[in-house]
């Protein structure tokens, strides 16, 4: 183990920076109660943002408390009813239990569940640690599990919820020096394809799967790297707004998997039909549109503990 491996230790939620804001949409979901993992960068902020617009009651999980005091903060400007933050970690199932018990107690139900929280590694599999290697696929698969085993006893008990995942155009197709990734992906959202078989005799249960293309987050530049430089999210560039807005989608229209990017499924269509041309393209294409030309030493970024200083709703790069 390096230096910057430390695990962090597992956080009883500090819950109860809650703050009140008149809600002021009446659009469709407003009033909702919501519950966003990963909502203090990227993607789950840009969706606890909308969700906020929205006039939702939000409880926002993320290891970082600073940043996500931060999202708090612009999810009460943005119009939420209340926020409650939570900084407890994925992998803390006890942290997590009581994250879902502030949304139950504190709103009295819980809605809508967002699961985004992920970390990421760049390297051959033969390269990584094989410590890195286990967090990340550890982060996405039992992160989902304990996130599922705490928000499933409720959607039962209610008999309704919804449930969405952020997948990743990475659970369909492989790409050299994401081996991590794309074994927590594709675990990640076999799970998911499980879960939905196994919800099937409770019709206003949903789960969800929105599987976004290359986006403009902070998940680039946050990700552990023995590859001497960071990656670069693939072109066409996706905002994490896009993004948020196929997931708020997805409580009033539930899909088992939507693809969030309008090149994706012609890529897993190369990836399937064509596998002896895309697996020859793959590997340059990806150095030349999907890494960064910066030179940074080995690091295992965020992937054992948070980088509050990188986190941000969106990355460097231009989006669409
Ligand atoms: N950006 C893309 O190009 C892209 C493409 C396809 C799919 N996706 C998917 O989109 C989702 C969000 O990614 P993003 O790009 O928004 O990444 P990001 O900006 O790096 O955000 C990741 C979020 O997850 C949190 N997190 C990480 N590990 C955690 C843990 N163990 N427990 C709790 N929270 C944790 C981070 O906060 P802390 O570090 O403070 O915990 C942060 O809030 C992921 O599922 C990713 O696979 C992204």
């Amino acid at each position: 183990m390096t230096a910057d491996q430390t695990a962090t230790p597992p956080t009883t939620p500090t819950t109860g920076t809650s703050g009140t804001t008149p809600g002021t949409s009446s659009a469709p979901g407003s009033g909702e109660v919501v519950l966003v993992t990963g909502a203090s960068s990227g993607i789950g902020r840009a969706t606890a943002v909308l969700f906020a617009r929205r006039g939702a009651s939000l409880v926002l999980v993320a290891r970082s408390e600073s940043t996500l005091e931060a999202a708090a903060a612009e999810c009460r400007a943005a119009g939420a009813k209340a926020v409650e933050v939570a900084p407890v970690d994925v992998l803390d199932r006890t942290g997590l239990q009581a994250a879902v018990d502030t949304a139950t107690g504190t709103f009295g139900r819980l809605d809508v569940v967002v699961h985004s929280a992920t970390v990421m590694a760049y390297g051959r599999l033969e390269d990584l640690d094989p410590d890195v290697f286990e967090r990340v696929v550890d982060t996405a698969l039992h992160g989902t599990n304990n996130v599922v085993g705490a928000v499933l006893p409720v959607f039962r008990r209610q008999q309704r919820g919804s449930m969405i995942v952020v997948s990743s155009l990475l659970a369909s197709i492989t790409a050299p020096t994401m081996g991590a990734y794309v074994a927590a992906k594709w675990g990640q959202l076999g799970m998911i394809r499980t879960l939905q078989q196994e919800l099937r005799e409770l019709p206003d249960v949903h789960v969800s799967a929105v599987a976004p293309g290359g986006t403009t987050t902070p998940i680039y530049s946050q990700a552990a790297t023995v590859l001497g430089h960071t990656g670069h999210p693939p072109p066409p560039v996706y905002t994490p707004e896009r993004v948020a807005r196929a997931i708020v989608d997805r409580v009033a229209d539930p899909r088992r998997l939507k693809q969030s990017g309008f090149t994706n499924p012609l890529i897993i269509a190369g990836f399937r039909l064509f596998p002896p041309v895309f697996d020859a393209l793959v590997g340059p294409l990806l150095k030349v549109f999907g890494m960064s030309r910066d030179s940074v030493p080995e690091t295992t970024g965020n992937v054992f503990a948070p980088v509050p200083g990188k986190e941000a709703t969106r990355g460097p790069y231009r989006g669409i």
